[in-house]
């Protein structure tokens, strides 16, 4: 006997789907990837995650926990051996301690999203402002949908520096957060240490809350290091959340880890909500984490440097690109000349096998393009020989 029903009587899930659910638009990307998928070999400039394996430290590190069957739960927090590597590494680099005198807290989340979608969830109530970079990272937009707070773009075009003079315009009396993103996905714009220190006195005049994602921060290029590391809002203010990452730094994306450290009071919140959502991190994940910092990632920063002025060159008197400090993005300006919108040149790009992101995706405007140059070397070369030729009317 068959439970089919016939198709008049299914259910009729636009009317059981949430507005929250229905306002999320996923069009933009699932289009390009539409219009890619019929591609035999693309030349795939679009992948936002690197192309080196995992370390073998780390990969054994998982399996040895998997094998003596420790898989169960760690404690929402995250498991000690991780947490006390990650105090190690704050203390070392920007002098945060764990001890109560600090005020300080952290906890393991499940990738870097989950750690923004508790925070957001967390700091803003119907009606509340986040202010978040445009150009932005995918989910930033979505979070107004997800918490019901308000997201309020600040446009940081055309050199993509989110400076406390273009945020300050934006606060109102209901702005709870300002979030940035240096290294930036998608321009790899690094922000210095005197631009953020402007942005740390602005919140702590106007008392709101700092948030810094930095998922990037182990890929900044040697120009852009002050003293050796990245800057950080850190270095000046422990009233800011920073929210950071393990699957970008050791290629591990989908083991999905990340963590956010900050006031107190805000993480035991994250940590509540945690509780009740995602209960903890994935547990082998962290494990193996717990060796992330015994591993040199910097031959691989050095490649993705090289990586990146090779993009430069490939562009050189063509198109504007506004130089990346870090991560393994390049947003690449669509020549006015060509006189196409940044949707149509990557639909150009796609006839040639080229895959590139349109800036609409990440943006109000679709002016530009995401180039990632998480791509070996031969495949880089190739894919922007393509590009400049169509830029050049080849
Ligand atoms: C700026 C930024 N933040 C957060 C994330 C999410 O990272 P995760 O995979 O750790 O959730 C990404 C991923 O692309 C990103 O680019």
């Amino acid at each position: 006997m068959t439970h089919a029903l016939p198709a008049a009587t299914r259910l009729d899930v636009s009317k059981i789907l949430s507005r929250r659910a229905q306002s999320i638009d996923a069009s933009g990307i699932r289009r390009v990837f539409d219009l890619a998928a019929h591609l035999k070999d693309p030349i795939n400039l679009s992948i936002g995650q690197p192309d080196f394996p995992v370390p073998d430290v780390l990969k054994r590190a998982a399996i040895k926990a998997i094998e003596e069957n420790r898989n169960g739960y760690t404690q929402t927090q995250g498991c000690p051996e991780l947490l006390h590597a990650i105090w190690q590494r704050l203390e070392s680099e920007v002098g945060w301690t764990h001890d109560p005198k600090d005020g300080l807290s952290a906890i393991v989340t499940s990738g870097t999203s989950g750690a923004l979608v508790l925070g957001m969830m967390c700091l803003l109530d119907a009606g509340d402002e986040a202010i978040v970079p445009d150009p932005y990272f995918v989910m930033y937009p979505q979070l107004s949908a997800l918490t019901g707070g308000k997201i309020v773009l600040c446009d940081t075009y055309p050199d993509f520096r989110m400076t406390a003079e273009r945020i300050e315009p934006l606060i109102t009396p209901r702005t709870k957060t300002v979030l940035l993103n240096s290294p930036g996905n998608p321009t790899g714009v690094v922000l210095t240490s005197r631009e953020l220190a402007d942005i740390v006195d602005l919140c702590r005049a106007r008392n709101i809350l700092l948030i810094s994602d930095e998922i990037y921060d182990e890929f900044t290029f040697s120009e852009f290091r002050e003293g050796g590391r990245f800057p950080t809002p850190a270095q000046f203010s422990k009233d800011c959340l920073l929210i950071r990452g393990f699957g970008k730094t050791y290629g591990c994306t989908g083991w999905r880890l990340g963590y956010v450290a900050g006031p107190h009071d805000i993480v035991q919140s994250i940590a509540k909500l945690q509780q009740y959502t995602y209960v903890c991190a994935p547990s082998m994940a962290q494990y193996a984490a717990a060796h992330a910092y015994e591993v040199d990632m910097q031959p691989w920063v050095d490649r993705f440097e090289k990586r990146r002025d090779s993009v430069l060159e490939a562009f050189d008197g063509v198109a504007t690109v506004t130089r990346p400090g870090g991560a393994f993005y390049s947003f690449v300006e669509v020549p006015k000349a060509l006189g196409m919108t940044g949707t149509q040149f990557v639909e150009k790009a796609i006839e040639r096998s080229v895959l590139v992101i349109p800036g609409k995706v990440f943006s109000t405007r679709d002016t530009h393009f995401r180039l990632s140059f998480a791509a070996k070397e031969e495949v880089l070369a190739k894919g922007l020989g393509i590009l400049r030729d169509i830029m050049e009317g080849r």
